[in-house]
């Protein structure tokens, strides 16, 4: 998809001094902290991995890692923490430019995990299963990698718009989730939905509202967000902010109290799953 300004970023005068503006500590922390607020995906999506963060232990290999944006959430419960990356498709989106202190440990061709049989006691892989274009394989090579008496926990997205094209492939039911996990020799504790309608249409609006309308990607990307994307977007239209900030904020906190008092258990954004080798049976 093109427009006559798509991949300028914006003009550069103006995002040099978003960005001076967003080094003061303050300022950043507020402005992420709102765009956390908004942002039904990131926040579901932490909500569920800071629940089943405790049950995570010794060596956490986190597969497909981005710029490793739930790390606060896992370090207090393990040893090590490993990040691996397909080199390809890391290399296409913008948290692999960033000069984050956060970034792959390891990468490789995305086939083939570069560590042993059973060396991790928790293997973790957020938003990374829709993105190859054969999930039961990388499913296979976590439940190699993850110990006998380890936990892997996976989430995937239900519905989510088109992200890191082309490398955009699937999208997961639970049902679809508990299969390629017993095809993989492993059992599934649970399948957990993050969120229900009213923040799946919460998110696409806001969604609508802060890339299409406000076209802040930038923005997002500076405050150390939308890493996924690529770093080629629209210039933003900060001019819309105050008609669209507030409209954001209102669309987030209706649907968090509508998931509450409305829930549709056949809609949301997507799974968290948890799930561990399968013990064979003493006969
Ligand atoms: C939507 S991003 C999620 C990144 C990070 N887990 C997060 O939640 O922010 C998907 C990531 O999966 C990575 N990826 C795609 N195929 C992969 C594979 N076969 N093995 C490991 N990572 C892969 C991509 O490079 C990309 O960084």
């Amino acid at each position: 998809m093109t427009n006559g300004r798509r991949g300028d970023r914006g003009s550069p005068r103006l995002l040099n001094a978003i960005d001076r503006l967003l080094q003061t500590p303050r300022v950043h922390g507020a402005a992420r902290a709102a765009a956390d607020l908004v942002d039904l995906q990131l926040s579901l999506v932490r909500e569920a991995l800071g629940r089943v963060a405790p049950l995570a232990h010794g060596r956490l290999l986190d597969v497909g890692c981005g710029d490793k944006p739930y790390v606060d959430l896992f370090r207090g419960y393990v040893t090590d923490y490993i990040g691996v990356e397909n080199e390809v498709s890391f290399g296409a989106t913008d948290a692999s430019r960033r000069r984050a202190l956060e970034q792959a440990d390891v990468l490789y061709d995305g086939v083939r995990l570069p560590f042993d049989d059973q060396s991790f006691d928790t293997v973790l892989c957020v938003q990374v299963l829709e993105h190859t274009p054969t999930p039961g394989k990388l499913i296979d090579e976590i439940a190699r990698v993850t110990a006998p008496d380890g936990l892997v926990i996976l989430t995937a997205p239900f519905s989510f718009r088109l992200h890191e094209e082309p490398h955009d492939y699937f999208r997961f039911s639970p049902h679809g989730l508990r299969e390629l996990c017993t095809g993989a020799g492993l059992s599934v504790r649970e399948i957990t939905p993050m969120g229900s309608l009213w923040s799946l249409i919460g998110h696409k609006l806001n969604t609508f509202l802060g890339l299409r309308v406000a076209r802040v990607t930038a923005v997002g990307q500076q405050l150390g967000k939308l890493g996924h994307e690529g770093a080629n977007v629209d210039a933003p239209r900060l001019w819309t902010l105050p008609v669209v900030a507030p409209a954001m904020a209102a669309v987030a906190l209706a649907a968090r109290a509508l998931d509450r008092v409305a829930p549709d258990p056949t809609e949301t954004l997507g799974y968290v799953v948890l799930a561990e080798p399968r013990r064979a049976v003493a006969t």
